[in-house]
């Protein structure tokens, strides 16, 4: 396994010198001093912008200019495979985006793929399957050392609608985060009334937790309400 660079950042108490274990099952115990320049796995570089425990304090850990390093994934599920998302991915994405089935749920939620994806710590995965890029799969996390969970935004293109791929890509990077991760809990937040993505999430085994009202822009300068749903690791199929 290749070995990569990180930066030990400054949050919370010192916790000079104490051993650190990075979230996840596989997360290597370190040593590490605030500032310290770090060598670690690619297991732990899959937390990258996460905070790690040190003691009892958290620590940023970030990478230091390894574009592969950050969300450097390539997870197989059934039907697809889903890798980390490149700038050349752009233009499928736009077209995507610029769908009106797809354009009507991230309406203003994504402007800008080539600006994202030039991004070194993007979390964006391309959905693809048979060969084809057939959509994107996101996701994003809150390591407070309270609270910790993931959050996930996805779409398919709809010339690939109905053919299992975004349910597929979701119970695929489920497994991942919930597996090789180590998050305990991840939401997704569809439009309340966004009856494909709710009955997708539903049959990937999310529950709804309630109504956010007023939570998203439409672009008619209004609000429209979003549905706030989660999936613990111990409620989590793979198969289903
Ligand atoms: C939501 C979305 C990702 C689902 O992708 P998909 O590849 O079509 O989903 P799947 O083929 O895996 O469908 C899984 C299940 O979802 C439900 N579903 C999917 N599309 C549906 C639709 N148009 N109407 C009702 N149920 C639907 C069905 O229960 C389906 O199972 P089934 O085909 O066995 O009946 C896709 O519709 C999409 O990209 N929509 C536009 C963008 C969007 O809404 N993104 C989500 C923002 S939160």
């Amino acid at each position: 396994m290749r070995a990569l660079t990180v930066l030990a950042g400054t949050s919370g108490l010192p916790g000079r010198g104490q051993p650190c274990r990075g979230y996840g099952p596989h997360a290597p115990e370190r040593r590490f001093r605030p500032q310290e320049r770090l060598v670690v796995e690619p297991t732990l570089s899959r937390l990258g912008g996460c905070r790690v425990y040190l003691g009892h304090a958290y620590y940023s850990v970030e990478l230091m200019g390894q574009p592969e390093a950050v969300g450097n994934v390539e997870l197989y599920g059934q039907r697809v495979v889903l890798r980390r998302a490149t700038i050349a991915d752009a233009p499928a994405f736009r077209r995507a985006l610029n769908t009106a089935e797809v354009a009507r749920w991230w309406e203003g939620g994504w402007p800008d793929p080539e600006g994202d994806l030039a991004k070194l710590d993007h979390q964006l995965l391309a959905i693809v399957a048979g060969g084809d890029l057939v959509g994107m799969i996101q996701w994003h996390q809150v390591c407070d050392p309270v609270v910790r969970f993931a959050g996930i935004d996805m779409f398919v293109h709809p010339d690939y609608h109905r053919r299992g791929y975004g349910s597929d890509a979701l119970r695929t990077l489920l497994r991942w985060l919930f597996t090789d991760v180590g998050h305990h809990r991840v939401t997704i937040d569809p439009a309340i009334d966004n009856v494909a993505a709710i009955r997708c999430y539903e049959q990937c085994g999310f529950r709804r937790v309630g109504v956010m009202r007023q939570y998203e822009r439409t672009p008619d300068d209004g609000y429209r309400d979003g549905l706030l749903m989660e999936l613990l690791a111990c409620d989590f199929r793979a198969d289903v």
